[in-house]
């Protein structure tokens, strides 16, 4: 079934407004609700034209503009701490579904996406024949950020922490959606991930499972940030595999959806077995899309819905 939006013809929304003078009597209500469905009021014929001139809208809060797998936190955007309150951090020890190594355990991540993760790092390492990819950083808080901004600068100086460390409510390592990967052999002893051939697959397939390697090499002027082939940001499907395809980091590919989709002219992608229809929108209330969606703001202009295509 191709995805479809409630999308009345003016016709009939016009036609709905004469009927109801008539004494059709709820389309007053279900228009200034815009909540009622086609049929909640339908009690003869008329009512039933009537009450389908309303269709149903969702309203997105001021809140929700700052929550989502599309957040974009970078040098320009910060995080935004207390809308995302709620946010479902789980230990990685606790919730991995193998045991694979973490620098640190208490090191957390958002639930929902340990699944993906777990398999990535199965799937890396059966490719590979290892079995000592491992997540080096994961979840900060502001106060850690600060830290890690600190010791890098002591370390290798003030360049260095520019082009490598977010300042401190500017990382996506706020949002529990990035991580780092690293290398943790079997005595211990750690590996350069960037050097590994790990760093190579995880680079060409973690859009797979819904990840983006975040700063790239051809992207530093836009993100500001140097090549780092061990930060992967989590943003679900079918944003991942449309981002890999197209090249487009986290950045351009907002611009993209900003610029080129509407809720009448969605980016309609397939990503593995399933079908997706995309579409930005800056504004607050909109005709509720039809089946399974969800939404995520951009952090800065509006909201991105995602659709499953039946
Ligand atoms: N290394 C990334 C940019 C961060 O600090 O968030
Ligand atoms: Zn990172």
């Amino acid at each position: 079934m191709k995805y479809q939006w409630k999308m009345l013809p003016l016709t009939l929304l016009l036609m709905s407004g004469l009927l109801a003078g008539c004494g059709a009597g709820k389309t007053g209500e279900a228009e200034a609700s815009g909540k009622e469905t086609a049929n909640a009021e339908a009690s003869d014929e008329e009512d039933t034209v009537s009450a389908a001139a309303a269709p149903a809208t969702i309203t997105f809060s001021e809140e929700q503009l700052h929550k989502g797998n599309l957040i974009l936190v970078s040098k320009d955007y910060a995080y935004d701490f207390d809308a995302n309150s709620d946010m479902d951090l789980v230990r990685i020890v606790d919730a991995q579904s193998f045991s694979y190594p973490v620098e640190k355990e208490e090191y957390q991540l958002s639930a929902k996406l340990i699944p993906q993760l777990d398999a990535m790092i199965r799937d890396c390492n059966e490719a590979m024949g290892t079995d000592y990819t491992s997540v080096s950083s994961a979840y900060r808080s502001k106060e850690y950020q600060q830290g890690v901004w600190d010791e890098y600068e002591e370390l290798y100086g003030e360049n260095y922490v520019k082009s490598y460390v977010a300042v401190p409510g500017f990382s996506e390592h706020h949002t529990g959606l990035a991580l780092d990967l690293g290398i943790i052999y079997s005595d211990g002893s750690p590996g350069t991930f960037s050097e590994s051939e790990n760093a190579e697959w995880m680079a060409k397939n973690s859009y797979r499972y819904g990840f983006v390697r975040r700063y790239a090499e051809d992207k530093v002027e836009i993100t500001g940030i140097s090549n780092e082939a061990w930060h992967f940001r989590y943003v679900g499907q079918p944003h991942a595999a449309y981002m890999y395809e197209k090249n487009l980091c986290l950045e351009e590919y907002l611009e993209y959806l900003r610029e080129h989709t509407s809720p009448e002219n969605p980016l309609v992608y397939t990503a593995g077995p399933q079908t997706y229809s995309v579409f930005f929108t800056p504004e607050k209330e909109i005709v509720e899309p039809e089946g399974n969606y969800t939404v995520s703001g951009d952090n800065a202009r509006g909201y991105v819905v995602t659709g499953v295509v039946q």
